[in-house]
């Protein structure tokens, strides 16, 4: 199963981060000194994805702005010498043809924003990456993904999930777990944020997936559900009547950066694991334990 696509839908409002993201896309907030964005474009491109297709929505220009080249820039930093920084905007930047960007009018769910991209992905497997989840791990956790999606059958389809505390569940998208082989097994039923008390494992549905384009056709129909929302995980539980799916408990920690706290916890995640910003960083949150207790 070759997955030469991944889908960042990226039209959301970020209600949960304003005013941060009023005028600015969620997906341009800064872990460290890269925007979220780039975080997940470098991930898909290490797992070997080749067309980046995004889905945009009003107020994103600056998406799109962020995989353009500025010229200006450019001339800028070549004429001061700054090799460095000239080094680091030629490695972010996607080939030319690779990134497509299409419109969510208005953003009635992540899986209308899915959809969105149909005509772009085409009769092929292809990723879904949600832009506000990180996971700091080497390899990352769509490499993890496609790895496992290999040793699988054709028309499978794969979550990454991870475990969340029992007192948890109601929040998240949940999946039932069934025969398993190490960090990969069957999944055995899904539902959007079970009821408390409902849930069928403790296994919840991360932002990184492995679909097959059968799922179009589901959300050309796919009727709101969940906060009014056409939600991704009901056209998934109707595809999963027709075809399997496979949790990979993938390694790395997840990130919840669309939330401030764990927006928060990225930042010193992200910068701990930076050897040039480590020592100062540890010798600051020092600081401040001590004197705020
Ligand atoms: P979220 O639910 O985390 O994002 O969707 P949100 O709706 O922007 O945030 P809150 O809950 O209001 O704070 C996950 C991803 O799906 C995209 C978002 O941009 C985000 O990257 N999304 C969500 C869309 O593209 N369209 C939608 O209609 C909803």
């Amino acid at each position: 199963m070759k997955i030469r696509k991944a889908v960042f839908p990226v039209a959301g409002l970020g209600t949960r981060v304003l005013p941060a993201t009023k005028a600015m896309p969620k997906e341009m907030l800064t872990i460290v000194d890269r925007p979220l964005i780039q975080y997940v474009f470098d991930e898909a491109r290490e797992a070997g994805i080749e067309h980046f297709a995004f889905v945009t929505g009003r107020n994103k220009t600056a998406i799109e702005d962020h995989f353009d080249r500025m010229y200006e820039l450019d001339a800028t930093l070549a004429a001061r010498g700054k090799k460095t920084e000239m080094e680091i905007l030629a490695r972010d930047q996607p080939e030319a043809g690779a990134v497509s960007f299409t419109r969510q009018q208005a953003p009635l769910g992540l899986g209308h924003a899915v959809w969105c991209a149909r005509d772009i992905v085409g009769d092929e497997p292809f990723a879904v990456v949600l832009p506000d989840e990180l996971v700091l791990n080497a390899p990352g956790c769509l490499a993890q993904m496609i790895a496992a999606a290999n040793d699988l059958p054709e028309k499978s389809n794969v979550l990454a999930v991870q475990e969340v505390p029992a007192d948890q569940t109601h929040q998240y998208g949940i999946c039932g777990v069934g025969k398993r082989d190490g960090k990969i097994f069957e999944v055995d039923g899904m539902v959007e944020k079970p009821a408390k008390g409902t849930a069928p494992s403790n296994y919840s549905i991360t932002g990184r997936y492995i679909l097959q384009p059968e799922i179009f056709k589901i959300l050309a129909t796919q009727e709101r559900g969940a906060g009014g929302e056409i939600q991704l995980t009901d056209a998934m539980i109707g595809l999963s009547k027709t075809q399997k799916f496979y949790g990979v408990d993938f390694d790395g920690e997840r990130h919840d950066c669309g939330s401030k706290s764990g927006f928060l916890r990225a930042n010193i995640a992200f910068g701990m694991a930076r050897a040039d910003l480590r020592d100062g960083l540890r010798d600051d949150m020092k600081r401040y334990l001590g004197s705020k207790g």
